[in-house]
């Protein structure tokens, strides 16, 4: 069995994934706005070898006609954040090898400002950064923030392709790899290797030099985890590490499949692209131990949370309709994803589910063997790279999983015991070098002239 890559989940909110967490009494989160939060996650992760820390993120808030509006303030649901780039920078200075991975909206930045956002990010970590690559497909609240029109969910990708074709030309070809001389008695650039860009698009326009020398990674390593049609389209072409939600055996290969499958389409080698899935537990010593554990994780849930959260993912307000109603008769321009998974269950069914554990899929309950069986099987069977492990309580479902789980896993040699390589793209995607490999779309951009 090849040697699994994992990453934490995290969000720079009291809340994430659709449930009220924050009050457990273990959960820290509430302090997500401090610094030493942050720095202790990191370290949490840096010392149990994770490849990186992945920071989620999203715009706008659930206000759905039938949902009560106070949510988010009450429950901090989606409200207040952080801008998870910041929290990414902080992060740099108090680790060394981890990678950090934030997510940056392809509707919501401007292209060439964002460039220079995530090269100076992978400078100044030399070569850790990652970008989790989202088309925003959740709230009209957040368009209606930035003041710009709502596009279609399709027309969001094309969009973002657009975006890509832009960021490419900034990121590999507005500067040469070895640009920078840096000699006093000579010069600082050699001007042969600095490009005047050209881009005009459909939706973006950028005419002149980059604003930013090429970074360690040149790209940063490009994540992404759309799963609509359109969306494993994009990702086969742009992705090289793909997080899925999770879900059955059967449900994980099939996507898996068609991932490689696009990949291969674009002329790239399918295996090149790690597939992630996230992945929840609790886990204890004894299973009736991580029973309790669990009951008490759902005894912190809020009901109202439930449909507020729902409607911010997808528009739909599930309160609005008769609790029979099959999810296959619903439609959305928001997250398709989040209405397709729950494929002929009723909208009943579907609130349940979601009050139990919000956007996740169900926590796997077990001792860490059981917990490390479970994780063999799903990567085995369905061709996994690895895992983005999204934690119930922080920190102390994190604390659980690398302090139980991860040691069982190193034993059966199927995760690593230390860091390997210097980049996140050499550690995590396996290239020769930190760039991104010459099959990759991206690479195409490089020494405009
Ligand atoms: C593990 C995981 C993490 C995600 N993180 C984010 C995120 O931080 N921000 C976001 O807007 N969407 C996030 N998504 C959602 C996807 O990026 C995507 O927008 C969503 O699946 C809807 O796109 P689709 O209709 O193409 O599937 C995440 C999805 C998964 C499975």
């Amino acid at each position: 069995m090849k040697k699994l890559r994992f990453g934490l989940f995290e969000n720079a909110q009291t809340n994430d994934s659709g449930t009220s967490t924050w009050r457990h009494p273990d959960s820290e989160r509430h302090n997500f706005d401090r610094l030493d939060y942050w720095v202790k996650i990191a370290r949490i992760c840096e010392d149990a070898k994770l490849d990186f820390l992945f920071l989620a993120d999203a715009w706008g808030w659930a206000d759905v006609k039938g949902t009560r509006p106070d949510i988010s303030t009450t429950e901090g649901l989606d409200l207040p954040r952080l801008d998870p780039a910041i929290v990414g920078a902080a992060l740099i200075g108090a680790t060394e090898k981890l990678g950090i991975v934030m997510t940056g909206s392809t509707l919501l930045e401007q292209p060439y400002a964002f460039a220079r956002r995530m090269q100076t990010l992978d400078h100044l970590s030399n070569g850790r950064i990652g970008w989790n690559v989202v088309t925003t497909g959740t709230a009209e609240t957040a368009v209606a923030a930035f003041g710009v029109p709502m596009v279609a969910h399709d027309e969001r990708y094309n969009m973002a392709d657009d975006f890509m074709s832009l960021v490419y030309k900034l990121f590999e070809g507005a500067w040469e790899r070895h640009a920078l001389e840096r000699n006093k008695q000579g010069r600082y650039a050699d001007p042969a290797k600095v490009h005047r860009i050209a881009h005009d698009g459909p939706y973006f326009r950028s005419h002149g030099f980059g604003n930013t020398a090429y970074s360690p990674q040149g790209t940063p390593v490009l994540f992404q985890a759309g799963s609509s049609d359109r969306g494993k389209q994009f990702g086969g072409k742009h992705g090289e590490c793909i997080f899925l939600g999770g879900g059955s055996i059967e449900k994980l290969a099939g996507q898996v499949k068609a991932i490689r499958d696009e990949a291969a389409a674009n002329g790239r080698d399918p295996n090149s692209i790690k597939l992630m899935s996230a992945f929840s537990c609790v886990v204890a010593p004894t299973i009736e131990e991580a029973r309790a554990k669990h009951q008490a994780i759902l005894d912190a849930q809020t009901p109202d949370v439930a449909v507020a959260s729902y409607a911010w993912f997808t528009g739909l307000d599930l309160s609005s309709y008769d609790p029979a109603t099959k999810m296959s008769a619903l439609h959305t321009e928001l997250s398709q994803t989040q209405v397709a998974r729950f494929g002929d269950k009723t909208v009943g069914d579907v609130l349940k589910d979601w009050h139990a554990h919000g956007v996740r899929t169900n926590p796997f309950v077990g001792t860490p063997a059981e917990i490390a069986d479970i994780m063999c099987e799903m990567a085995e069977g369905a061709d996994l790279d690895g895992f983005l492990f999204t934690p119930l309580i922080q920190p102390t479902s994190t604390l659980d999983f690398v302090e139980q789980v991860m040691p069982v896993l190193r034993a059966r040699g199927v995760a690593a015991s230390d860091y390997e390589g210097e980049s996140l793209r050499e550690r995590l995607v396996g290239t020769e070098s930190p760039i991104l490999s010459p099959d990759h779309p991206g690479a195409s951009h490089r020494q405009l002239q």
